[in-house]
């Protein structure tokens, strides 16, 4: 046999592994590396499987001096790619199974190997829901080393572990009540004081490369040099539809979005953002308040309750549930089916709600009932105008 074709002999074993693999779900990962062409400047390509809502496909990551670009391919045409990468680009591709690792060389001079080592324990494929529901983010990704959640390899950083919990746990609470939705493939996402644009980042890069939809996503934010640093990584990280625009949630106009989410958001600017969703009819609202200075000062509850707010702390903690609760009953009075979860643990941030809300009835007036019930509460402690009321029904 030629040395050609002994070599040809050796790939299609090798990809013949890698297709069974894929059948038997027991692929974790390929990596194809040690670039055979110098004039491109691509480093490698990790591909993965990942479940969309067209099937099964397989994810290439490819890396770059500077960026990552993402692009998801069905089965059938992915295998063509990685065997015509072989022939151009790369000359080495490691192999990651369940059981097994597989080193597979393919020099353009010299005799190919496929070499074979068992693992000493089974790792999980990572095309199981409970793998993806550990990692929904991938550590990875360009764009958490630029964001500076992740050194050059794309280890988090120590003290930013809790952030990137953050961040996975917002996408797992997210992920959900995006998948029982009915979004059109293109969607419109705000994103309500972005900041340093974390959680911006990770919901595009969750809904264009876990979930298999085209997103279009717009940051707003206030300070500027966080709006032109977003806009930078944004276009390293290759994420053509994310962009980030300086201004302020009450006065920037927003197109009718599919999700709107307004992330710690000070003070009044969560009222800001639930109203502009609810006026708009954003298909879905996620907040997660920040501080909640405005009923505060109102409350002067009836006599026979009055000692509820004789203690700073507890005055503030009560001034935040009925907050809440009033942001939560405007969003019914709505026509959003609403609730309010726990976020991530207090250890991290006593900042740790989330009101979702997701629109199902588009009621001509907001609905009494829930009027009724906001009314309650506020003659009960004293309070005058909850900040919302005044953006919504009392407008
Ligand atoms: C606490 S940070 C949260 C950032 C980001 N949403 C996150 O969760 O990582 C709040 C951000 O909202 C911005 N902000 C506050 N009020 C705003 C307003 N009225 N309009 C636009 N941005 C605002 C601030 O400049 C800040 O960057």
């Amino acid at each position: 046999m030629s040395p050609a074709t002994n070599n040809q002999t050796i790939k299609i074993k090798f990809l013949q592994t890698l297709e069974s693999a894929i059948k038997e779900q027991t692929f974790v990962s390929l990596v194809l590396m040690n670039k055979k062409n110098s004039e491109s400047d691509i480093k490698k390509i990790a591909i993965r499987p990942v479940q969309l809502k067209k099937g099964l496909m397989l994810s290439f990551i490819s890396r770059y001096p500077t960026n990552d670009i993402t692009k998801n391919y069905t089965i059938e045409i992915g295998l063509k790619n990685i065997s015509d990468l072989f022939e151009d680009t790369f000359a080495q591709g490691e192999l990651s199974t369940v059981s097994t690792e597989y080193f597979f060389s393919y020099p353009e001079k010299g005799k190919s190997k496929l070499k074979q080592k068992d693992r000493k324990e089974f790792i999980e494929a990572s095309t199981t829901h409970d793998h993806q529901k550990n990692r929904l983010i991938d550590q990875s990704q360009n764009y958490l080393y630029a964001l500076g959640v992740t050194n050059e390899k794309g280890k988090i950083l120590k003290d930013k572990q809790a952030k990137y919990r953050q961040i996975n746990k917002f996408i797992e609470i997210i992920n959900p009540i995006i998948e029982k939705s009915s979004l059109d493939n293109k969607v419109n996402v705000v994103d309500m004081g972005s900041g340093k644009g974390y959680l911006s980042f990770a919901l595009y890069d969750h809904l264009k490369n876990n979930l298999g939809y085209d997103p279009h996503m717009t940051g707003i934010e206030l300070r500027p040099d966080l709006v032109s640093k977003c806009n930078n990584i944004s276009i390293n990280a290759g994420f053509k539809n994310l962009s980030f625009k300086e201004g302020s949630i009450e006065t920037t106009p927003i197109d009718t979005p599919d999700i709107l989410i307004a992330l710690h958001a000070c003070n009044t600017a969560t009222d800001d953002a639930i109203a502009k969703g609810i006026h708009a009819k954003a298909k879905m609202i996620i907040c997660s308040p920040c501080c909640h200075k405005q009923i505060r000062k109102q409350m002067t509850p009836a006599t026979h309750v009055k000692s509820i707010t004789q203690f700073g702390i507890l005055k503030e903690r009560q001034a935040e549930i009925i907050t809440d609760t009033i942001r939560a009953l405007v969003l019914k009075a709505y026509g959003y089916k609403t609730n309010v979860m726990e976020f991530i643990s207090t250890d991290h941030t006593p900042k740790n709600l989330l009101i979702t809300a997701i629109k199902e009835n588009d009621p001509i007036q907001p609905l009494q009932n829930h009027l009724e019930e906001i009314t309650v509460l506020k003659n009960f402690f004293g309070i005058d105008e909850h900040h919302i009321e005044k953006l919504t029904y009392n407008n």
